[in-house]
């Protein structure tokens, strides 16, 4: 949601400012902007509503020289996507230019304060008002530029991170964070910023991450200065990112989904690697070894996300409850937030969250901490808000995600899960050796299962193309397998706008079931395990209304295949650990059939990568 790019120093600012734009495009945006300051002094702004490459159309015969600029994708928040409400924004004299994430919850009031003053204001934005409140400091209390955006931080409520720049000042950059991330990369002779590290990692492996409410004043030619809003002077944290330029290239793949979901053998076993020992039955997570005793008491575990973190955490609600019998509540945190929530001391809140970055899931932890919970972190953005928000926890090692539709971070959350839940059960003694020993064996084998599962992808692709121009889609699963209903009708509805929900197949019949017709395209995992049966007789249900199912089945079934239209046959597993290889057919289905549709895989519309706003 939103991203900024900022350059100083001795090279064009304008390519890498736009490359690095382009890099961002996977957070999701409406319009972009650039602000440089050519070697004559003069500043200049070019702003669109649309893609970055409409950005570059449009400057294509302008001036974009300059060696400090800033730019800027938006996702509208306050005043519809257009040029004018694009960032950069200017200030009332037109000397500083701002771009902004994040919200300033009290810019109605201070803008009010800034009209009787005399400003005007061309855009409905909230950040136009800071560029101002800025500006109004800096003239009426004589301070340079990093002071004043000090002393109007102080002012404001809300969210941000902000890079100001001044064209009295070209060699100076002014950047601060509240609440939505901001990392500086420190080069040779050169200075980036940007929202990620993913346009600065080609440029420069050293960075600093701000901290909440720190401001940093950049200077050419000079050490990078960071203050917090008290105006106390803090040592910057350098720090070395370990990211490779690879990690967020497509690498030959035509989508950064598709390129994801075939990652998923590699990142389930990173996520496993060094913490599940089967041979000498250990579960090794660093990040939880703190709360051991906490784990062995608990009385309830609460897990907090949103999106498809919420499925894998409900995913883990029937995994903590069958390993290690405790009782599980997963909560959306948007809803969390803003309930007054009964936390008992013996409680442990798992808040899940890929990108860390989640504005109601990092609420919700917050609210979670004030009430005195224990608050573990399942991230895979290392360094992320909500990893930094946390008393501990495990991140989840998927490597850096671009494609908006979480498909790797997903697996990775359900395997990092299940390794607390099986943790937990040896803490507590709530599973048998033998059939702890065989569920952690089970768990190394699984990479090798999506790899099996991954060779279907031509027979997916078939049976895509029969459902391409469906209208509406039913994804059922009991058990365990819910959650992977939810989430297959979740991937297919946000990537290829069809209309699609998750049912446990035993609720279809007090309701959807009337939606049901020759016409209607219904999923289902019906694998081996106790709920089998049941299963069965969901299908046979949809089979009288005449609707098409498309079977997700164990290896070698035969009673599915013969009532089903397709089926996709996975290979055995526990059936608690289903999910982790039955995800993975109904990924590439919504990508295949997302591809034909013609739409945009990697950056669907209205959606953003890290929903930093409530
Ligand atoms: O970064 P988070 O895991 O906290 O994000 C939560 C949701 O916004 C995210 O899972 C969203 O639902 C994805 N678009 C799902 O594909």
């Amino acid at each position: 949601m939103c991203g900024i790019v900022a350059y100083l120093g001795s090279r064009e600012a304008y390519p890498i400012i736009v490359k690095g734009l382009q890099r961002l495009e996977y957070r999701g945006y409406d319009s972009a902007g650039v602000a440089l300051i050519n070697p004559k002094g003069e500043l200049n702004v070019y702003k669109r509503k649309g893609k970055v490459s409409e950005l570059v159309a449009f400057a294509k015969d302008k001036d974009i020289s300059g060696h400090v600029g800033i730019g800027h994708t938006r996702w509208a928040t306050h005043g519809e996507p257009n040029d004018v409400n694009s960032h950069p924004h200017y200030s009332q004299t037109k000397d500083l230019v701002i771009i902004h994430n994040g919200i300033i919850e009290n810019y109605n009031a201070i803008k009010e304060g800034l009209k009787k003053r005399g400003h005007t204001f061309l855009s409905q934005t909230d950040t136009e008002v800071l560029a101002h409140l800025i500006e109004d400091i800096q003239q009426n209390e004589n301070m340079k530029l990093g002071h004043a955006v000090l002393a109007a931080l102080n002012q404001v409520i809300g969210a941000y991170a902000i890079v100001v720049m001044d064209k009295k000042d070209p060699s100076t950059l002014v950047a601060a964070k509240k609440g939505s991330p901001l990392v500086i990369g420190i080069g040779a002779e050169d200075f980036f910023v940007a929202s990620d590290a993913s346009p600065i990692v080609e440029y420069t492996k050293n960075v600093v991450y701000l901290e909440e409410e720190q401001v940093a004043i950049i200077r050419l030619g000079h050490e990078l200065r960071i203050r917090n809003l008290k105006d106390k002077e803090i040592t910057p944290y350098v720090q070395k990112l370990n990211i490779e330029i690879e990690s967020i290239e497509k690498g030959g793949y035509d989508h950064f989904m598709l390129k994801e979901i075939y990652e998923q053998p590699r990142s389930v076993l990173d996520s496993m690697r060094g913490r599940l020992h089967a041979d000498t039955g250990d579960i090794k997570m660093g990040g939880i070894v703190d709360h051991e005793k906490k784990f062995e008491k608990a009385k309830r575990i609460i897990f907090l996300a949103c999106g498809t973190s919420w499925h894998a955490g409900l995913v883990g609600e029937y995994l903590f409850e069958e390993f290690a019998r405790v009782p599980v509540e997963v909560e959306y945190a948007s809803e969390f937030r803003y309930r007054n929530p009964i936390i008992y001391p013996d409680d442990i809140v798992i808040a899940i969250s890929q990108s860390g970055e989640t504005a109601d899931t990092l609420a919700a932890i917050e609210l979670a901490k004030s009430k005195g919970a224990t608050v573990l972190g399942v991230c895979n953005v290392v360094g992320s808000s909500i990893a930094r928000a946390t008393h501990g926890g495990s991140y989840t090692h998927a490597g850096p995600e671009i494609g908006v539709a979480s498909t790797k971070a997903f697996t990775a959350q359900v395997t990092v899960l299940t390794l607390m839940a099986l943790h937990m059960a040896k803490v507590r003694g709530t599973l048998s050796e033998s059939r702890y020993r065989a569920l952690l064996y089970e768990m190394e084998s699984i990479p090798s299962k999506i790899e099996v599962v991954l060779k279907l992808n031509d027979d997916l692709r078939k049976i895509a193309f029969t459902y391409k121009d469906s209208n509406n889609a039913l994804y059922l699963g009991r058990g365990v397998s819910f959650p992977v209903a939810l989430e297959g009708a979740l991937k297919l509805k946000e990537i290829s706008y069809i209309h699609a929900e998750g049912y446990p197949a035993a609720e279809m019949k007090h309701g959807p079931i009337a939606l049901i017709d020759d016409e209607m395209p219904v999923f289902v995992i019906a694998t081996k395990g106790a709920n089998y049966e049941k299963v069965v007789s969901n299908i046979q249900e949809v089979k009288a209304r005449k609707g098409k199912i498309i079977a997700v089945v164990t290896s070698g079934d035969k009673d599915v295949r013969a009532m089903s239209d397709h089926v996709i046959e996975i290979p055995e597993t526990d059936e608690f650990l289903v999910p982790l290889i039955a995800v993975i057919p109904w990924q590439l289905l919504s990508y295949h059939i997302a591809v034909m549709r013609g739409c945009n895989v990697d950056q669907p519309r209205n959606l953003a990568k890290s929903v930093t706003v409530e």
